[in-house]
């Protein structure tokens, strides 16, 4: 259950533009989690006098989106499960807004122009699971996060700095959204991600000129797209034994140091395109699971028999379904074509440009 949860989480994904999100679909897998528990629900009538003013109320939900509210509804009943605040003009989260709601499982302020939060503001929160607050003016990781939080959203911030510790006991975190931040490398601490089992860590369109080196070993899916990273090096994904997907696109990398996937035998999926590449990078055919990797846009100008596939046929290799080599300077008609003798089918190797005649 857990898994479909984060799968649904994960599908909301980090969508540029901001997307609002339907409160109403995740009280579905609100609902399905609350059915496996052993949790017994009182199913006490709705008194619709208890909505608090410019809310629309419904049992264990509480939606005030596109209110232009500018700070948070006073009265919000104590039995309340979801909060929907999206698309408002709060600017403040205080001490008590959310005072005894203990109960609360979803909260969402994203897309409002809060840049303070009081340290206090989410005491007793010991079933809070989702926090969203994308599309804010947040300067730095709030104190004091609940403790069971799953999925915590910070896209399109202007945070900068994550100090040592800023998650510390969130042990059930999964997923960490902290795209679209001014995040360099330097911005974050040694430590910063201390005590942190998280599946997913999202740094796209920041400012990093490096792989941080220092996320959670846990990860199994790591979005760097969009940064001005320029290298990888063989110490750079030492940590991440665990990585599945990894998101390099839109960066600036020149060169992959042979080894540098090496420490990283489940991956999946590499995103590499709209980079500086030369040549495809080392050791991709002894990944035994990888089974996409995306090269266009970049300056690759020759491609070898061996680059993709192994050497020898004693060493497995699950088959690649999509290998993508367009938009390069390599002469595709000197690329020896079993040189994709490890692809499904001919349709997994995009070369040319997409154009029809
Ligand atoms: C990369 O390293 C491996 C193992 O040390 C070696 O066999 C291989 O020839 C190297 N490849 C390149 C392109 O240098």
């Amino acid at each position: 259950m857990k898994v479909l949860l984060l799968f649904c989480l994960l599908t909301l994904g980090s969508s540029k533009p901001y997307q609002p999100i339907n409160i109403m679909d995740l009280m579905k897998s609100y609902d399905i989690m609350m059915a496996d528990s052993d949790e017994d629900e009182d199913d006490d009538d709705y008194d619709d006098e208890d909505c608090p003013a410019h809310c629309r109320c419904s049992p264990g939900v509480v939606q005030c989106s596109d209110q232009g509210l500018i700070s948070v509804p006073e009265k919000i009943p104590e039995d309340t499960v979801m909060i929907d605040l999206q698309n408002n003009d709060i600017t403040e989260i205080q001490e008590d807004d959310f005072k005894g709601l203990n109960k609360l499982y979803g909260l969402f302020l994203n897309n409002n122009k809060i840049s303070k939060i009081h340290p206090k503001a989410f005491r007793n929160m010991d079933h809070l699971r989702l926090l969203y607050l994308s599309y804010n003016l947040l300067t730095e990781i709030p104190a004091n996060l609940p403790p069971n939080i799953i999925e915590l959203r910070f896209h399109e911030n202007n945070i900068n700095r994550i100090q040592k510790d800023a998650f510390k006991g969130l042990r059930k975190l999964h997923v960490l959204e902290l795209g679209a931040n001014p995040l360099a490398n330097s911005g974050m601490e040694l430590g910063s991600f201390n005590g942190l089992s998280t599946l997913y860590i999202g740094i796209a369109e920041a400012k990093l000129t490096e792989v941080p080196k220092d996320l959670p070993a846990s990860i199994t899916e790591l979005s760097l797209d969009y940064n001005k990273i320029s290298k990888v090096e063989v110490e750079d994904l030492m940590r991440y034994k665990n990585l599945k997907r990894l998101g390099l696109g839109f960066n600036q990398i020149r060169s992959v140091e042979n080894g540098s996937f090496t420490s990283i035998p489940n991956i999946h999926e590499i995103h590499l395109n709209h980079n500086r590449l030369k040549k495809v990078p080392p050791g991709l055919g002894s990944l035994r699971f990888l089974q996409a990797i995306f090269l266009h846009g970049n300056k690759i100008s020759n491609v070898g028999f061996n680059d993709f596939c192994p050497k020898s046929v004693s060493i497995k290799k699950n088959p690649y379904s999509a290998i993508s080599l367009f938009a390069n300077p390599v002469k595709y008609w000197n690329i020896q074509p079993a040189t994709f003798r490890c692809v499904i089918s001919r349709r997994g190797v995009q070369l040319g440009n997409f154009r029809k005649k």
